[in-house]
């Protein structure tokens, strides 16, 4: 087997210790980088939507107000185009298929937030009011159907682009099937037999949120032609990334700061969402007194404190580190370009460490 690049040798252990003083990546610069190499393509696809729908993309995308108005808002954090360039460039795909990459998981990403903040009837996104708040339902629903369109046609006009709509559209499936039963989990009990186990809740996390991890981090290499084996390890690096990167999204759910997240905090609780901390929580002697304040759906400041009391915040971290360990041993499989592999392993303490 080839050399493996030393950035991303580890063992898992070594991502649970604080991140070395000579790691030759900052994240944030890392996600710059790749949001400023994106931003033009991103930008001109959006511009050949109708006016009106590519005004509520580019409300999503932080780049107006409401009415068109220019304006510079947060936008989101660019994960998933980052992982597109940083997997093209690992893989050692050209320039070119990173940023096609990037564009489509964005559109695909911003459109699956557009119908999911309507599914679980949120108000806030990206600290602003929700597409569907803003605009309304129906136009909401219309902005999402046209991004999604528009990955399409971004991937489609690329040499090679047959086999990276087939990624592309495994993932959406994928993604739909995760949906599907986060939703179906709301309708579940707490406790008893028909409860949610944690296992299915991977599945659930691996499929809503992994798949599109996944298919970011591939992307690109499967545009560039890279080898199966490379493009194998870049999607499960990307699942495993997907799943700690959902359970940290689940925590901050609930103990984020909205003024930072710039989403509803308790929303989860509110929704019955059977959350990674919630799930813990339940399991915990403790659970039978939690599952009938979740019930009533009062006092979310106290169930909070029950969750964390039987260990949900602390266990779900630490899962989320172990599927960490999990990214750094699929990417150490494969001979990676070091400097990207570097960038990319940047990313991952950002990701389960963030508080947006
Ligand atoms: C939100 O994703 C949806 C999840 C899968 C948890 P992000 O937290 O990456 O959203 P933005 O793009 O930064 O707003
Ligand atoms: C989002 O899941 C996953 C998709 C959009 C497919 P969540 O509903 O948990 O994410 P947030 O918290 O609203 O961003
Ligand atoms: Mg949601
Ligand atoms: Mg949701």
């Amino acid at each position: 087997m080839t050399a493996l690049p030393m950035a991303i040798r580890t063992t898992p252990q070594d991502t649970a210790t604080p991140a070395p003083a000579t790691r030759p990546a900052d994240a944030h610069q890392v996600l710059e980088r790749c949001r400023a190499l994106v931003r033009p393509a991103l930008a001109e696809a959006v511009g050949r939507l109708h006016p009106w729908v590519g005004e509520m993309a580019a409300y999503s995308f932080g780049w107006c107000e409401v009415g068109g108005t220019p304006a510079v808002a947060s936008g989101g954090k660019g994960v998933r185009q980052a992982l597109a360039v940083l997997g093209a460039e690992a893989a050692g795909a050209p320039g070119r298929s990173g940023v096609a990459a990037a564009v489509a998981v964005e559109l695909v990403h911003t459109f699956s937030l557009l119908h999911d903040d309507i599914m679980d009837g949120d108000a806030d996104r990206r600290r602003r009011p929700t597409v569907w708040k803003a605009y309304g339902t129906g136009p909401a629903v219309l902005a999402g159907d046209a991004l999604f369109a528009l990955a399409i046609e971004t991937l489609a006009a690329q040499p090679g682009g047959a086999g990276a709509v087939r990624t592309l559209s495994g993932a959406l499936g994928d993604l739909v099937r995760g949906q599907a039963d986060d939703l179906l989990f709301a309708e579940r009990p707490w406790t008893g037999p028909r409860r949610v186990r944690p296992d299915e809740y991977r599945t659930m996390a691996e499929h809503k949120t992994g798949a599109l991890l996944g298919c970011a981090a591939a992307l690109g290499a499967v545009l560039g032609g890279a080898a199966p084996e490379t493009v194998t390890a870049l999607d499960r690096a990307g699942r495993h990334l997907g799943i700690a990167f959902q359970i940290v999204d689940d925590v901050l759910g609930i103990w984020g700061d909205p003024r930072v997240t710039g989403k509803p905090v308790h929303g989860d609780l509110r929704e019955r969402k059977k959350t990674f901390p919630v799930l813990v929580a339940l399991g915990s002697p403790s659970g039978g007194r939690l599952a009938a304040l979740l019930e009533s759906g009062e006092e979310p400041d106290a169930a909070a404190a029950l969750i964390e009391e039987a260990g949900g915040r602390s266990t779900a971290l630490a899962e989320a580190r172990r599927h960490i360990a999990a990214v750094e041993t699929a990417l150490a499989g494969v001979p990676l370009a070091a400097r990207a592999a570097g960038e990319l392993r940047s990313l991952l303490d950002f990701l389960v460490r963030r508080d947006v």
